[in-house]
């Protein structure tokens, strides 16, 4: 099938890649881009682990279409980082040790970022259910939840 160039912001730049119309956002991301932060896990949209920002919503990438990405604006774990500083989530998870193998954490850094936004000062209820679509085989959550909260009120306090 023939090619096509698809444009989009990817973490503040513009990105203009050719793409097969059949080609999965997190292959272009990872493998065309060399933004392996974005990690793939299940392929199947249960784990959460390809999770990123699109148009300002969640999405996982391994089920959506790069050509979707058309002219649409795309942040990844990468782009968290910003003049060299850390995001207050990327402090959060390192000080409740909200992480492990690390293997979900761009994911889950992605889904807390999006969330945070939509709710910035969610109950603990509100972040489970939020976090709901992310999993983790090692942290048991207790601590990612933790990392969410004080994320949240870092963030509050800023
Ligand atoms: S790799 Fe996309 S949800 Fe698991
Ligand atoms: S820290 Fe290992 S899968 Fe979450």
């Amino acid at each position: 099938m023939a090619k096509k160039h698809i444009s989009f912001t990817l973490n503040r730049q513009n990105i203009d890649v050719l793409v097969e119309p059949r080609e999965l956002l997190i292959h272009v991301i990872r493998e065309q881009l060399q933004k392996t932060g974005s990690h793939i896990g299940c392929e199947t949209s249960h784990c959460g682990a390809c999770t990123l920002d699109l148009n300002g919503q969640s999405v996982k990438a391994c089920t959506v279409l790069a050509v979707q990405a058309e002219g649409g604006e795309v942040l990844t774990v990468e782009g968290l980082l910003q003049n060299d500083k850390l995001h207050p989530l990327q402090e959060a998870f390192m000080q409740e040790h909200g992480l492990q193998c690390g293997f979900c954490t761009p994911g889950m850094l992605m889904r807390a970022y999006r969330f945070l936004q939509e709710n910035p000062q969610p109950t603990e209820a509100e972040i489970r259910s939020g976090m709901a679509g992310n999993l983790c085989r090692c942290t048991g959550y207790q601590n990612i939840i933790k990392a969410v909260q004080t994320a949240a009120k870092n963030m509050a306090s800023a």
